[in-house]
């Protein structure tokens, strides 16, 4: 039922407060400024690499988790789609936690990869959204997303959810480790308990991205930058638009635009750049210059610090309100969501059902 939305896609983003807040539940422990796991028997601290395989976006989902493990829990994080890691041969110590990422549980390649870390003696522990699921049931620790069903062919509140959970991994393993104080850790928790708030305000600014769609719409090419963590929040952005709106799209790390793809600039490639302001915003900016300086049309999505400073000479800016990083690509995967929902809208294609797209991907 998609009750008094749209389309299925256009519901599950709206859910996200709500689901993220119910996943973050079950990971955190508010009256005790503590983050929570679910029982294992093995011990956490004593991990010493993580290999993430996954596929999609909720690859993009284990690729600012990477971010996150090594930053809170300085533990070596290794990650690969599963169609290359199954056939790459890689090299898995024993005893690493192998953690694998899926909505459905039931993607072809990721359980292939899955299993093949299993006969490698890894610790199995996987995030799926389907607790019955063949993921679920052939994990040592399994760290369900509470998002419910989810309808729309193209994965958003999956998406938050497992950003959710990994980000309550992350901490929970930097305590494991000895890395956290009392004190970060409760900073950690009221952050992430920030973020479904955070991301109602980001779903407030829907009317404006709707009202800007006529001008990505229209467009062949469009890419997507970002840096640290919203570099791949660039590469989901660019996935959401062209499987929904198929529009060519691709996202790159914002220091790689002069090494290639800053050839592509015109004035008829729309560029969405992802900067939160904080320590890595001078450094995306000064590429988005590079980018202005071609005549290239930039749709900045940042916070009012981040307009103030840089929104002068952008075709459109969005506003998120102003998050700790470690939210910020909870929080940033709204706009993106809704921008590519609703260029699609605009463009008339399928929403929920984009052509050659299946749910779930249960053959290789
Ligand atoms: C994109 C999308 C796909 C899936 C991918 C993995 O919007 O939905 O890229 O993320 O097929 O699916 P799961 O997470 O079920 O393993």
């Amino acid at each position: 039922d998609k009750g008094n939305h749209r389309h299925f896609m256009q519901k599950e983003i709206y859910e996200q407060p709500v689901v993220v807040a119910q996943t973050l539940r079950a990971y955190l422990r508010r009256m005790e400024n503590e983050v929570a796991m679910p029982d294992m028997d093995f011990d956490l601290g004593a991990v010493r690499r993580i290999t993430i395989v996954a596929c999609g976006t909720s690859f993009y989902a284990g690729m600012v988790a990477k971010y996150w493990f090594e930053k809170f829990a300085r533990v070596p994080v290794d990650i690969d789609v599963a169609s290359e890691f199954r056939y790459r041969d890689p090299v898995l110590e024993k005893g690493g936690l192998a953690l694998f990422i899926s909505q459905s549980g039931e993607t072809a390649d990721t359980l292939a990869a899955l299993r093949h870390a299993r006969a490698a003696d890894q610790i199995i522990a996987v995030v799926v959204n389907v607790p019955t699921s063949s993921m679920a049931r052939e994990a040592d620790l399994l760290l369900p997303t509470h998002a419910g069903p989810e309808i729309g062919v193209a994965s958003t509140k999956a998406f938050t959810c497992q950003l959710a959970v990994l980000a309550a991994l992350a901490a929970n393993l930097a305590r494991a480790k000895g890395l956290l104080t009392p004190a970060e850790e409760a900073e950690i928790v009221w952050h992430l308990s920030e973020a479904p708030a955070a991301m109602n305000e980001a779903l407030g600014h829907d009317g404006e991205i709707e009202a800007m769609a006529h001008l990505i719409a229209p467009a062949r090419d469009v890419l997507y930058l970002g840096r640290g963590p919203d570099y791949p929040m660039a590469l989901e952005g660019a996935l959401k638009l062209k499987e929904i709106s198929y529009i060519h799209a691709e996202g790159y790390a914002a220091g790689e635009m002069k090494h290639g793809p800053i050839a592509l600039i015109d004035e008829a490639v729309p560029v969405i750049v992802i900067a939160p302001s904080g320590p890595l915003f001078e450094k995306t900016v000064s590429n988005m210059q590079e980018v202005q300086a071609r005549g290239g049309k930039v749709v900045l999505i940042s916070d009012a610090e981040g307009i103030a400073l840089a929104g002068e000479g952008c075709m459109a800016t969005i506003e998120m309100p102003k998050v700790h990083p470690l939210i910020a690509p909870l929080v940033y995967a709204v706009p993106v969501q809704l921008l590519a929902y609703h260029v699609a809208v605009a463009k008339g294609t399928d929403v929920d059902q984009p052509r050659n797209l299946a749910k779930s991907v249960t053959v290789e």
